[in-house]
C-alpha cells in the first residue's frame, strides 16, 4: 500500500522514542521506505543500532557529517521523502519548528523541507498543557502541519492525561491517509457526539451522562482515513478532535439543525447521547426556591435525530449508523432499537455501573446489522473506531 513511498522518520528524545521502532516495522511492512533521523536524546533512549536494524538503512545523526554530505547532503534528505514524520515530537522539536531553529540535524531538515510534515508529539502531560507548547501546537497547525496525538491516559512517568504517544495503528493510518489520500478521501461523514445539555433555567439543566471520548475517538479515525468530517459535539467533556469541522451545540434541538445543515453526507454515525426530553417552558430567569414548596418540571419530547435522518424520503446518508446504551438485554433492545429506527448499523454497548465503560477509555460492543449481531471482544475506546471507520470504509466500497 505504500510501496514506494519514501519517509524521513525523524526521532526526538523522549520515552515514547521505543515506540518509533513498532512504527518503523510497521511503516516497512506496507512497503514504506523509512529513513531514520535521531536527535542526541533519542540515543539516549533507543539506540541507532536499533533503529538502523528495523529500518534497514543507515541513520542520519550529525549535521555536519562529511560522508553523508558528500552522499547525500541534508538538504536533499529532508527533500527526496514523500513525508517527514516526527515521531515522537517532543515539545523541544516542536518548539524549534515553530522558531524555524537550524542548530542541529533534525532542525535542519524540518526547515529546509518541502515535504508534508505529519508530527506524534509525546511529552508529560503539564508539558503538553503549558500554554507555551500549545501555542507552538496552534502555529503548527496553522503552517500546515499535520498532526496525530496525543492520546490521553496513564503515562510512563506516573502521571495521567494527554501527552501519550498515539496508538501506532493510528499513526500508520494516518501516515497511508498522507501519502495515498486514505480509503475515505473525497468521502463526507458526519459523527454526532457527547451529551446535550437541555435547560431547567439559565443555571440548571438536566444531562446524559457522556463524556463524548468514543464519539471523538470516531471522528479521528475517520479523518485519518482520509475521510472529510463533520463534528456535531453537545458540550463534551474531552478535547476536540483536530483536522474536522467541528460544530459546537448544546441542546437537542440544536444538534438536529447542525445535523440536518450539514446534509448531505455519504456516511452518518450518531454516536452523541442526546438526552430525550427537554424541560417544556424552561424558564428565562434562575428558579428561586420558595418556602418548600418543589418546583414541577414538565417536560416534552425532543425530536429523535437518529430516527429522522434514517427515514428522510431525499439525502439519506447512504449509511447510518446509531449507537445504543443499555443495561440489560443489549443485543435484544439493540436489535429491536435497529429497526425503530431504521438506521442500517447499530454499535450496542452494555452501560451498567458494573462495566466501567461510560466515561472509562475501554468499550465491549456488538455491531448489530440485517446480517444479525458480532460481538467484538473489550478494547480501547480508540481501537474500537479504528474497527468501525474500516468498517464504514469497506461498506462505502472504499475499504
Ligand atoms: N438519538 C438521537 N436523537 C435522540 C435520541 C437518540 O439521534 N433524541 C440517537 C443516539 O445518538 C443513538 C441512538 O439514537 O445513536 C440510540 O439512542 P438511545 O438513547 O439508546 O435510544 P432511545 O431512543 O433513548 O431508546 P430507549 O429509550 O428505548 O433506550
Amino acid at each position: 500500500m505504500l510501496s514506494g513511498k519514501r519517509i524521513l522518520l525523524i526521532i526526538g528524545g523522549g520515552i515514547a522514542a521505543y515506540k518509533s521502532l513498532e512504527l518503523i516495522r510497521r511503516l516497512r511492512d506496507l512497503g514504506a521506505v523509512v529513513t531514520p533521523v535521531m536527535t542526541p536524546s533519542a540515543e539516549q533512549f533507543v539506540t541507532p543500532l536499533s533503529v538502523a536494524a528495523l529500518a534497514g538503512e543507515t541513520v542520519h545523526r550529525e549535521l555536519f557529517d562529511l560522508t553523508s554530505e558528500a552522499e547525500m547532503g541534508h538538504i536533499q534528505l529532508s527533500r527526496v521523502a514523500d513525508l517527514v514524520l516526527v515521531a515522537p515530537a517532543t515539545a523541544d522539536l516542536m518548539a524549534k519548528m515553530v522558531q524555524g531553529l537550524a542548530g542541529d540535524l533534525a532542525s535542519t531538515l524540518l526547515l529546509a523541507t518541502d515535504t508534508p510534515v505529519m508530527i506524534v508529539p509525546a511529552m508529560n502531560v503539564r508539558m503538553w498543557q503549558h500554554p507555551a507548547t500549545q501555542r507552538n501546537l496552534a502555529q503548527l497547525l496553522a503552517d500546515g502541519v499535520q498532526v496525530v496525538g496525543p492520546d490521553e491516559g496513564a503515562m510512563a512517568c506516573g502521571e495521567f492525561g494527554p501527552g501519550r504517544f498515539a496508538e501506532v495503528p493510528d499513526v500508520v493510518d494516518a501516515v497511508r491517509s498522507a501519502l495515498t489520500g486514505g480509503p475515505l478521501a473525497g468521502r463526507r461523514v458526519l459523527v454526532t457526539s457527547g451529551p446535550t445539555h437541555e435547560p431547567i433555567d439559565p443555571v440548571r439543566y438536566i444531562a446524559n451522562r457522556s463524556s463524548g471520548a468514543q464519539g471523538t475517538a470516531i471522528a479521528e479515525a475517520l479523518r485519518a482515513l482520509g475521510a472529510d468530517v463533520v463534528f456535531v459535539t453537545g458540550p463534551a467533556e474531552v478535547a476536540r478532535p483536530e483536522g474536522v469541522e467541528v460544530i459546537e451545540v448544546v441542546t437537542a434541538t440544536q444538534m438536529r439543525a447542525a445535523v440536518l445543515g450539514a446534509l448531505p453526507v455519504d456516511a452518518g454515525v450518531f454516536a452523541a447521547a442526546v438526552a430525550d426530553w427537554r424541560v417544556a417552558s424552561a424558564s428565562d430567569s434562575k428558579i428561586k426556591k420558595q418556602n418548600g414548596q418543589l418546583p414541577v418540571l414538565e417536560f416534552a419530547e425532543n425530536p429523535d435525530i437518529l430516527a429522522e435522518v434514517s427515514r428522510l424520503p431525499e439525502g439519506r446518508p447512504g449509511l447510518v449508523v446509531g449507537f445504543a446504551a443499555e443495561t440489560d438485554d443489549v443485543v435484544a433492545h439493540a436489535t429491536a432499537k435497529r429497526v425503530r429506527k431504521g438506521c442500517d448499523w447499530i454499535v450496542a454497548n452494555d452501560v451498567s455501573p458494573a462495566t466501567g465503560i461510560m466515561g472509562g477509555s475501554e468499550n465491549a460492543v456488538v455491531l448489530i446489522s440485517e446480517n444479525g449481531s458480532e460481538a467484538w471482544p473489550r478494547m480501547g475506546k480508540r481501537e474500537v473506531a479504528r474497527r468501525l471507520a474500516l468498517r464504514i470504509a469497506a461498506a462505502l466500497g472504499a475499504g
